[in-house]
């Protein structure tokens, strides 16, 4: 009988061994301590013990009783104390694994294009002026001198907006000149102004075309400004976007709003070889248009010019087709 007692805490000390969890040791505790466990069971047997074992074998009971309480709260205090299990402690943690590096956002490469051009004119003394997108027949077209029929107002050409029954719709700009207007309608000379925003037109969509681009209107007006200041402006920002290296060309052109007008070429040499690109139009402020916002056309001149901005972005970053910049493709605007 009394190698029962042995024998129960051999088991009750293997069992405890292999217990990790506070679930596990609550078994235990219920397995060998509860009011139904082995202990308990092991007491009942009391009455079948010979009568001259009662004695040894009710103090070994009881002291293994003991033995099993002092140990299950040994076993409870390492549990919930200083040398917690795998389990409470979750997945195991590697402080050498290379963590996942922060994402930067970055601005759109004709942000960064618009940033760069406004450094350039600010430099050459030039404000940054700005006007609506949605636009009034007049700021569009008359104000530029641009007549009734000028094929430059045809519907194909350009995004009429419902007129609602009035006689002349609005449109999306088809070009940044219009901020000239708003710009000399609103304060008076001398004026040195840039103007960078985006223009609509329905063109159909190809690696040089798309029906919203920016462009990047200049206007400089004071007294005796000639085609030298313009020239010279000129000059110095293809230096100043391309490189000491970089020409310029003017070549005759019209223009409704300028007199003369040219179209200005620039050469460009970014290591494949000098090469010829038109970037916009300039010219002289026409009489015309000062008369429009109550200029004295005796008193003042002005050059005035505007550049594709996605053309100077594509050049200088070497991007062959102008659709890939709104995409918004992650992985093509990252590289920029
Ligand atoms: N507005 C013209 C266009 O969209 C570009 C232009 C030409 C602007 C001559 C000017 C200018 O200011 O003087 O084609």
């Amino acid at each position: 009988m009394l190698d029962r007692i042995t024998q129960l805490e051999q088991e009750a000390a293997s069992d405890l061994a292999g217990v990790d969890t506070s679930d596990q040791l609550e078994a235990f505790r219920i397995k060998y301590l509860g009011s139904k466990g082995a202990l308990k069971a092991l007491m009942g047997l009391m009455k079948e013990v010979p009568r001259e074992q009662k004695r040894d074998f009710g103090q070994g009971a009881n002291a293994l009783k003991q033995r099993l309480q002092a140990s299950f709260e040994e076993k409870k205090s390492s549990l919930n104390g200083d040398a917690p299990d795998a389990a409470r402690r979750g997945p195991a943690l590697d402080l050498t694994e290379p963590g996942a590096p922060p994402v930067l956002g970055r601005s759109h490469i004709i942000s960064q294009t618009t940033d760069e051009l406004v450094e350039v004119f600010a430099r050459m003394g030039f404000d940054v002026a700005t006007g609506p997108e949605v636009e009034d027949d007049y700021h569009n077209f008359v104000a530029l001198n641009i007549p009734e029929h000028h094929p430059a107002r045809d519907p194909l050409d350009n995004f009429y907006l419902d007129a609602g029954g009035a006689a002349k719709p609005s449109l999306l700009r088809s070009q940044t000149s219009t901020v000239q207007i708003r710009v000399m309608e609103q304060t008076r000379p001398p004026v040195r102004v840039i103007s960078i925003g985006r223009v609509y037109r329905p063109d159909e969509h190809d690696a040089t075309h798309f029906s919203m681009f920016h462009q990047i209107e200049g206007l400089y007006v004071d007294r005796r400004v000639t085609m030298v200041d313009l020239k010279t402006t000129l000059i110095q920002f293809a230096h100043a976007m391309f490189g000491p290296d970089a020409d310029i060309m003017l070549v005759p052109s019209y223009f409704p709003f300028t007199e003369p007008s040219a179209e200005l070429y620039v050469k460009i040499d970014l290591g494949k070889g000098a090469e010829w690109m038109e970037i916009g139009g300039c010219g002289m402020v026409d009489p015309a248009v000062f008369e429009h916002v109550g200029y004295d056309p005796e008193e003042w001149t002005g050059f005035a010019f505007g550049l594709g901005v996605e053309r100077l972005a594509m050049r200088k970053c070497d991007i062959p087709d102008i659709r890939w910049l709104f995409e918004n493709d992650i992985r093509f605007l990252r590289q920029f």
